[in-house]
């Protein structure tokens, strides 16, 4: 037997841990930081496919100022909401950086939840009017609640327009967010009425190789910002090909995407967060522009969360120990 332990954390221990929202902005921009400056290492992340529009992908990832290195193995199932299961599920292993033993295991449900929204804000600070006041929020799920969250903590949002294709899902939504958030959320009957009247627009539904899109050319005013989390399945070309500027989270995955036929409408972004966030190119240059961040996701971003809530896991006694 050997001494090595690792601290296995479920999703309700992660949750548990109660992580605030204005942390996890602040490690995703000290990461993206370290990338923007190339010290980051992130091969782009393999997958499986059991299902069309499904996949599990294998997300490794190495921050040297964080002395985090691992990896999340996470699935994404459209179809799991028709079984009443949810859409995002896996786990996330975490290494010691100069062993390379594993230390942690751990429910990857939360950090992606919040690490995605949060990607959507740090973009929407370096590329939204900073006194943007009205959001306008389509597909009320997981991320339209942590990608809501998010943007009030860089934001002094007062009015929020929600859309869903499930009216019971919207209205849940609308009564739980302004009771959590203290701002109006008005529930639409048009996805039209969520992007027209916005400042910030994040679209969260189902990621379609093949979408229809809904979001017309004119509907994002300008001087707006979108936050696109489902990829290019909300928007149409024609509303893609009237933004001033688009953002990725990371040039290398957003090429990847495109040869595997997602974005084939959709111009290469002029930069990724990390050169955003590193200076090394511009946010938004007037009042006037239209932008749109496609974050595609980054293994990075979880590895610059899950060491913060082992830390706090363990100094507060959750989660359970177990033989290596
Ligand atoms: N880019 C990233 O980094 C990243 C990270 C995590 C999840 N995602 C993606 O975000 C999306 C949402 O994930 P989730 O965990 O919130 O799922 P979820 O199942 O919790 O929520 C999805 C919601 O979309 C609604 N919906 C479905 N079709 C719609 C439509 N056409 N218009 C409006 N609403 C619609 C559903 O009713 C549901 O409320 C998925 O596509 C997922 O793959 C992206």
């Amino acid at each position: 037997m050997n001494e090595y332990q690792i601290l296995y954390l479920s999703q309700s221990d992660v949750a548990a841990v109660n992580l605030d929202m204005a942390t996890v902005i602040r490690l995703l921009e000290s990461a993206f930081g370290e990338k923007g400056a190339g010290k980051v290492e992130m091969p782009p992340k393999p997958g499986i496919h059991t299902m069309p529009d499904a996949f599990i992908h294998a997300m490794p990832a190495y921050i040297p100022s964080l002395h985090s290195a691992g990896i999340k193995w996470v699935s994404g199932y459209p179809d799991n909401q028709k079984r009443g299961l949810p859409y995002i599920t896996g786990l996330l292993i975490l290494n010691d950086d100069e062993t390379g033993i594993p230390y942690a295991v751990m429910d990857c449900s939360w950090i992606t939840a919040y690490r995605t929204g949060a990607a959507s804000a740090l973009a929407a600070k370096y590329l939204a009017r900073p006194n943007s006041k009205v959001a306008g929020i389509l597909a009320c799920g997981v991320q339209g609640r942590t990608n809501l969250e998010a943007l009030k903590v860089l934001f002094p949002l007062e009015r929020v327009y929600a859309y869903d294709i499930h009216p019971d899902r919207q209205k849940l939504y609308a009564e739980e967010m302004s009771a959590k958030l203290s701002v109006e959320v008005i529930g639409v009957e048009e996805p039209r009425q969520a992007v027209e009247n916005s400042d910030l627009v994040v679209t969260s539904g189902p990621i379609l190789k093949h979408p229809t899109p809904i979001i017309q050319e004119n509907w994002l005013q300008p001087g707006a910002f979108g936050s696109a989390v489902d990829f290019d399945s909300y928007w149409t070309g024609a509303a893609i090909a009237q933004m001033d500027r688009i953002s990725t989270d990371d040039h290398a995955q957003f090429q990847y995407y495109k040869s595997i036929g997602y974005f084939q409408t959709t111009p290469d972004p002029y930069a990724d967060l990390g050169e955003i966030v590193a200076g090394k190119k511009p946010g938004r240059q007037g009042s006037q522009e239209r932008t749109l961040a496609m974050n595609l996701g980054l293994a990075m971003d979880d590895m610059a969360v899950a060491p913060e809530i082992y830390r706090r896991a363990k100094a507060m006694g959750i989660g359970t120990w177990l033989p290596l």
